[in-house]
């Protein structure tokens, strides 16, 4: 079976879950929570090597202080429990995103847990927390700047390969296929420069509902994708 090695996801659909149900928002985050849970350990199971997960974006900060604070908590909380059992499990974990706008301590839990599982060879679980692309993108083009504005290199060095080693992504491979959940068929900034030829896959299953099925459906669309790369089928004749 031809098995992405990389799956990026993002979990939408939380608050539209709650909303079917009369339940507050937050109730929907939280049973987004548990279905993140569910779906790592299944992830495992089938042998993918590295999930990425976006579960605040950059832009996300715009959404009112109860709903921030209430994700903030729940971050808090997966951390401190959740995580540890990723870390027995021998789970590499690993955070990208802009680190400096989190509370002190949860930079503190996510710094030490990085560190703790960072020699770890196998599933390797990312997650995107006030994470967007573009500030990755601009903070790999100010890094590379201040490179060449101190003649450590010169702007002839910049290429795919210098580029792509200054972004937060830059130890993991690209991803193979991206999964959003509940209909929306947008990339709303994630991983822009790493999905430049992922297979991208659109279900309009809400995040708390993803289950073992709706995951086995995203890796049977992809067995059928045919990766080009803008090249030609293998056999094919021109
Ligand atoms: C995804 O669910 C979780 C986050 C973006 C933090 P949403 O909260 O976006 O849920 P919808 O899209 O409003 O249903
Ligand atoms: C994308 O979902 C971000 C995450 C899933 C964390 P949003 O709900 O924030 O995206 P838009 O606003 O629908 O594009
Ligand atoms: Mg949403």
């Amino acid at each position: 079976m031809n098995l992405p090695k990389h799956i990026a996801i993002i979990m939408d659909g939380n608050g539209r879950w709650a909303k079917k149900r009369g339940l507050p928002r937050t109730a929907g985050h939280k049973a987004g929570a548990e279905t993140l849970k569910k779906v790592l350990t299944y992830a495992q199971k089938k042998g993918i090597e590295v999930v990425t997960l976006f579960a605040f974006s950059s832009e996300n900060w715009k959404r009112p202080k109860e709903e921030v604070q209430t994700l903030m908590d729940l971050f808090r909380a997966y951390l401190k429990e959740d995580v540890k059992e990723l870390v027995k499990k021998g789970i590499r974990v690993s955070f990208i995103g802009a680190r400096e706008k989190l509370a002190p301590d949860l930079r503190e839990q996510m710094n030490r847990l990085e560190s703790q599982t960072a020699d770890f060879q196998g599933f390797h679980v990312v997650l995107a927390i006030s994470y967007g692309a573009r500030d990755d993108i601009i903070n790999a083009a100010r890094q590379l700047a201040v490179k060449a504005a101190s003649g450590q290199m010169t702007p002839d060095d910049i290429d795919e390969t210098t580029f792509a080693a200054h972004l937060s992504t830059t130890r993991m491979p690209a991803p193979d296929l991206v999964i959003r959940t509940s209909g929306e068929e947008r990339i709303s900034n994630f991983l822009l420069w790493e999905m430049a030829y992922a297979e991208l896959y659109f279900t309009p299953v809400l995040w708390p509902d993803f289950n073992e099925t709706a995951f086995d459906e995203a890796l049977e669309s992809y067995q059928k994708r045919q990766r080009r790369y803008g090249g030609l089928e293998n056999k094919q004749k021109v």
